[in-house]
This record gives C-alpha cells, sequence and structure tokens, in this order.
C-alpha cells in the first residue's frame, strides 16, 4: 500500500494461529488421548480487532510479525482476503508464527499454552518502519500482546503525528508502564484488568464505578471499562461522572472476542464518525459486540457491515 493512500485504522499488534483440539477430558502429564475434533483459528487480540474493524469497511494497516512456515503464509493470505494492507506484516525466518494449542475438553473446560515466537521480534525499528503509514491513519489500536515497550513507542510515535490512540490493556499485566494512562486518548479495560490495574475490586457495577475513577486519577483522558453481560461504563477526565452503558440482554453461544469484537467496533466509529457522542460509539460497539457473541468463533463471528442495520452507520 502506498505511504500516501488514505487510511483510517493501524494495529500495531499480535496475530496468532490457533490450534484447537476438542476431547472428552484433559490429558493427564505423559499421557496421550484420543481427541474428536481439530480446527485452527486465526487469533491474537490485535488481528481481531483489526478484522472487526476491517469487516465494518475501515481501511486497515496491521502492524506484525509471523515467521516464514505455513502458519505465517496463511495469516498473510487471510490479511489479504480481508482487504488489509500486508507490507508491515514481516515474515522472520528467525522464530516461528505465534501458535496457541488450545485444548477443549467437554465440560468445557481449556487448556492453553501460546508460543509467542515471532512476535517477540517485533521491534520499535519495524514500528518506525510503519511511520509514513501511520501518520495517515485516524486512530492506533494497541495491545499488550506484543513486547509492552513497542506498543508504547507505537502510541507516542501516533500522538507525534496527531493520530488518535486507543489502548486495550488485554492480556492482563501487573506493571505496566505508567505513560500507558496518560498516552492513549482511551484506556479500555475489562474487569479482571482493572482489578489488577488498580488493586481494587472489580465484582460489581459500583465497584466498577470506583475503578473508573481510580483510572481516571492515574492520569487518563477518557477510560472505559467492559463488564460482560453487564454492558460496559466509561468516564472522561472533562466529564467524570460514570456513565453506564448496559446491553440488550442476547442468547450468547460463544463470547470469546466480545472484547475485541468491541475494540474494533469502536475504532471504526471513532475513525470513520468522529462526530458521534462517544456514548452513541459505545452503545453500537456494544450492538455488534452482542451480535458476535451469539456465533461461534472469534473472528468468523464478527458481523460485516452488509449483514447489520442501517442505523449502526
Ligand atoms: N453475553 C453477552 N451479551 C451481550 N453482549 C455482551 C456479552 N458479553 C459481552 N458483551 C459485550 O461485549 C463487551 C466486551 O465483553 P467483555 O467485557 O466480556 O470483554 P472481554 O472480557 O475482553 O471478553 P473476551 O476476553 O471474551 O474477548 C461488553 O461490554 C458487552 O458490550
Ligand atoms: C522496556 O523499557 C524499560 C524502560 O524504558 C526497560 O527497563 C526494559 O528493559 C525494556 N524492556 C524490554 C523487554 O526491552
Ligand atoms: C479479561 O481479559 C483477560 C485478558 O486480559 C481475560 O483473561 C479475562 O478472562 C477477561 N475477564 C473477564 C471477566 O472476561
Amino acid at each position: 500500500m502506498a505511504s500516501h493512500e488514505k487510511l483510517d485504522i493501524v494495529v500495531v499488534g499480535s496475530c496468532i494461529m490457533d490450534l484447537i483440539s476438542y476431547s472428552e477430558r484433559q490429558p493427564k502429564p505423559g499421557e496421550t488421548i484420543k481427541g474428536s475434533k481439530f480446527m485452527t483459528g486465526f487469533g491474537g487480540k490485535g488481528a481481531n480487532q483489526c478484522f472487526m474493524a476491517a469487516k465494518l469497511g475501515a481501511k486497515c494497516l496491521m502492524v506484525s510479525k509471523v515467521g516464514k512456515d505455513d502458519f505465517g503464509n496463511s495469516y498473510i493470505r487471510n490479511y489479504q482476503e480481508h482487504g488489509m494492507s500486508t507490507e508491515y506484516v514481516q515474515q522472520t525466518s528467525e522464530a516461528s508464527t505465534a501458535i496457541a494449542a488450545i485444548t477443549v475438553s467437554q465440560d468445557g473446560q481449556n487448556c492453553i499454552i501460546i508460543v509467542t515466537g515471532a512476535l517477540d521480534l517485533l521491534s520499535e525499528s519495524d514500528v518506525l518502519q510503519a511511520e509514513s503509514c501511520i501518520k495517515n491513519c485516524k486512530v492506533m489500536l494497541c495491545q499488550l500482546e506484543i513486547d509492552q515497550n513497542v506498543s508504547l513507542f507505537a502510541m507516542k510515535l501516533a500522538k507525534k503525528h496527531g493520530v488518535k490512540t486507543i489502548f486495550n490493556s488485554a492480556p492482563a499485566q501487573c506493571n505496566i508502564n505508567p505513560e500507558f494512562f496518560t498516552v492513549c486518548d482511551i484506556f479500555c479495560a475489562n474487569e479482571t484488568e482493572a482489578e489488577i490495574l488498580t488493586g481494587l475490586s472489580v465484582k460489581s457495577l459500583e465497584e466498577g464505578k470506583i475503578a473508573v475513577k481510580a483510572l481516571l486519577d492515574q492520569g487518563c483522558n477518557t477510560v472505559i471499562l467492559t463488564l460482560g453481560e453487564q454492558g460496559s461504563l466509561f468516564a472522561t477526565k472533562d466529564s467524570p461522572t460514570v456513565v453506564h452503558v448496559p446491553i440488550t440482554k442476547v442468547k450468547a453461544v460463544d463470547t470469546t472476542g466480545a472484547g475485541d469484537a468491541y475494540l474494533g467496533s469502536l475504532a471504526y466509529y471513532i475513525a470513520l464518525m468522529p462526530e458521534l457522542p462517544l456514548l452513541e460509539a459505545i452503545k453500537r460497539a456494544s450492538a455488534i459486540a452482542g451480535l458476535s457473541v451469539q456465533s461461534p468463533g472469534t473472528q468468523s463471528s464478527f458481523p460485516k457491515r452488509e449483514q447489520l442495520p442501517n442505523n449502526l452507520f
């Protein structure tokens, strides 16, 4: 993609191949058991969020790293099939594409091993190489599935060019650099992350409101706290009264990736409909996340623009 081409959203983050085995129960150490089904899936919070925004029609750029291997090839093909630029998804021969080996047993439990491989080699200089594209974007989205220094570096670079930044503090980490709170325009956490970051308990809406205030006190401009079926909370520095955005009750089939659908949609609204009030953007992102939990899979459960009602746009 030429650097002058208009882009909407850049995600600097992870892409991970999910390798999912289904069996009656989990194997014990040293044991081999027969499974009933195997599937691969495209995952990783960065890629998931980027796909969600692309499915809604945003022009998206992914900055990431995969191995020079079959999984890397198929991930790159997957990006291209969704119209995303892969110019800054480098393939390295130094490490394998990141994988998550997942076993799901009939009681619904999963055991997961993640090998981050090539993702560990995504560096600040890789981000710098994409600078001419990054500065043409409206929104940057980052998470914590890559080296946190690289995420922080990317958001600082975005800020320098006036690109809005959305930071999703997932997966939960206790020692994040305090600069994360101030560098982003929107700080988005779920209840587990908010508990770890604030040291507070976040088990109810009331506790959630206190956690949102605690995150504002850390210097955040806008804080969003997602609470699964309880919807989400948000507040801003200028308007610190915490607002609750409830969800419409739906029949949930598979909630994996709800948070990613929410973040990707939110980035879409902020990039493409910047005049929309934040409350309205959050309501619409929640509606899209609510649709995603009604079908199985992660990226495959994200609705496309054609499947959504016009009043969301
Ligand atoms: N069962 C549900 N029904 C309707 N909407 C839901 C449901 N679960 C989640 N959502 C929507 O998705 C948003 C994000 O969900 P959640 O807080 O579970 O994120 P998360 O913990 O990051 O999820 P995950 O890790 O499973 O991707 C919620 O704020 C809500 O708007
Ligand atoms: C990240 O940056 C901090 C301080 O800027 C440094 O101490 C730390 O070693 C860095 N971590 C990595 C993995 O490079
Ligand atoms: C919140 O996200 C973390 C990843 O950061 C995940 O492990 C956890 O299950 C999520 N919490 C809830 C309550 O969904």
